[in-house]
């Protein structure tokens, strides 16, 4: 069997997509990569401990020990070469990278994001303003997807896509854990695993599934 891929995921906060990748390792869905650090953009998140349960190398690279975004992409990008990094997980990470680190990683940053993209996207929408808006706009259906990460904000090429109904009594808080349980912490280890196994085509915009 070839050599497992080198996955780092990238986190702020609670890290419910990490755990999603661990136990999909555990479980066996991931079978071609294996996650070799975590790094967490804030001090004492719940995602650390998660990776430390799991024997995973956590690192914490705070957002407010550097100047600004470049310094900060910059020494995450030196952690990440140091470990021979082959695919970079955004899962919850919460800090806009700079354009050098995007090229460094060109097609092999990944990012899941609780919407069905173009829709709820772009500059504010992260967390749970994301869900907020959905139920602001009164949509039916919203979903998550899994794209490659380029240089404008949730705008590269989309590699997949699940859609989950919202109820009438939605909440933002309950619509995304359905988000989350119906979609996210599916796609984005079925999406690990098909770059892991060299099954991810990019053409374009277009990501073609071999
Ligand atoms: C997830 O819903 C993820 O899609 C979202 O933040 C949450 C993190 O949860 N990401 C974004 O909004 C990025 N634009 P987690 O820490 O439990 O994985």
């Amino acid at each position: 069997m070839a050599e497992k891929k080198k996955v780092a995921v990238l986190v702020s906060g609670g890290g419910t997509n990490l755990q999603a990748i661990l136990d999909a390792e555990d479980s066996g869905i991931i079978k071609s990569g294996e996650v070799s650090v975590v790094v967490s953009s804030k001090d004492g998140a719940y995602a650390l401990e998660r990776a430390k349960n799991h024997n995973v190398e956590a690192l914490t690279l705070p957002r407010k020990d550097y100047a600004d975004r470049r310094a900060y992409s910059d020494a995450l990008r030196a952690e990440l070469e140091k470990r021979n990094i082959d695919l970079v997980v955004l899962a919850g990470f919460m800090i806009i990278l700079d354009e050098s680190f995007i090229k460094a990683f060109e097609n092999r940053i990944i990012n899941v994001h609780p919407a069905l993209i173009p829709s709820f996207c772009g500059d504010g929408f992260y967390g749970l303003h994301v869900h907020e808006a959905a139920l602001a706009k009164g949509v039916k259906v919203t979903g998550a997807t899994v794209h490659f990460v380029n240089e404008v904000c949730d705008g590269g090429p989309i590699i997949l896509q699940k859609a989950v109904d919202i109820e009438p009594d939605d909440t933002p808080e309950t619509l995304q854990r359905r988000v989350m349980v119906q979609a996210e912490w599916k796609l984005l280890p079925q999406a690990v695993e098909l770059f892991c196994a060299g099954r991810l085509e990019v053409d374009g915009n277009i990501v073609r599934i071999k």
